[in-house]
């Protein structure tokens, strides 16, 4: 029986693999810390902003509207993005989820309460701000959050029942890195769920948005990249939704591998 995000918090602990990070990780700012003392990197414009304490303040309610509405995400609010990570994420049930590069959890808590008995929803990020937001703002009985790269995930092949990463492979230095991680932490049967750009046609208006937005540090991926990453992968039911400059790519881990 789940009573409080101080269990949640616990929950979370547990899930750290090798047990000797887990062992040195802290947790006395309400979160899991994996990574004390040591601060974001800051490689571009954008990565600057998800490292900022204002910027993490005014992320749920101006930044991330602000900037799905610059990318042409055209009328989806953002509890309909929430809703369709759920049913992508086909989440029902006593399931753990990851939520990579969590943010302020703007998405986590809403993604706990599609869960039911000891369903839990980890969020992940590397942005102390962000994190420290999330714990403040988002935190719940089935939701906990910790701090650590998306590109070195903490955790055993196939430790999740689905795991959701929206609005970050476009700033992350290693995206493919990162979404190798994704694959590897979903169990056999398990769902995926990503959000990220996608480059417009024609060809010239792509070479200009995506001049525009490398200054910024933000990638533009070809539409048909992810996609063809999960065939390569051995992923099933593939869905890609584009949306403007964005796309929704969802999918099945149909490997047969087993859950540690
Ligand atoms: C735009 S926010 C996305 C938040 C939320 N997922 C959403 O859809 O609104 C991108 C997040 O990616 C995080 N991030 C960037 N690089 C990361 C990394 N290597 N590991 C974990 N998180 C990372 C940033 O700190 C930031 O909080």
């Amino acid at each position: 029986m789940i009573d409080s995000a101080e269990t949640a918090l616990h929950r979370a602990l547990e899930m750290i693999e090798p047990e000797v990070l887990r062992g040195l990780a802290r947790t006395d700012g309400g979160y899991v810390e994996l990574l004390p003392n040591v601060p974001a990197p800051n490689p571009s414009p954008a990565s600057i902003a998800m490292n900022n304490r204002v910027v993490a303040a005014i992320y749920e309610k101006v930044w991330r509207p602000f900037g799905v509405s610059v990318m042409g995400v055209a009328g989806m609010s953002m509890s309909a993005e929430r809703a369709k990570a759920v049913a992508d994420l086909r989440l029902n049930g006593p399931q753990r989820v990851l939520d990579v590069a969590c943010g302020p959890g703007n998405f986590t808590r809403f993604l706990s309460e599609a869960l039911t008995g000891d369903g839990l929803a980890v969020g992940f990020d590397i942005s102390e701000a962000m994190i420290a937001r999330a714990v403040r703002d988002n935190r719940g009985p089935r939701a906990a959050y910790v701090r650590g790269d998306a590109a070195r995930l903490p955790y055993a092949d196939g430790a999740f029942d689905a795991v959701c990463c929206y609005a970050a492979l476009y700033l992350v230095p290693k995206p493919m890195t990162v979404l190798d991680e994704l694959i590897r932490v979903v169990r056999p049967g398990g769902r995926i769920a990503i959000m990220t750009s996608c480059e417009p046609r024609p060809a010239p208006l792509g070479t200009v948005v995506g001049f525009g937005t490398g200054l910024a540090g933000v990638r533009m991926f070809p539409k048909n990249l992810f996609v063809d990453v999960f065939e390569a992968s051995g992923l099933t039911e593939i869905e890609q939704e584009v949306r403007g400059l964005a796309q929704f790519v969802s999918a099945t881990n149909a490997r047969a591998t087993e859950r540690i």
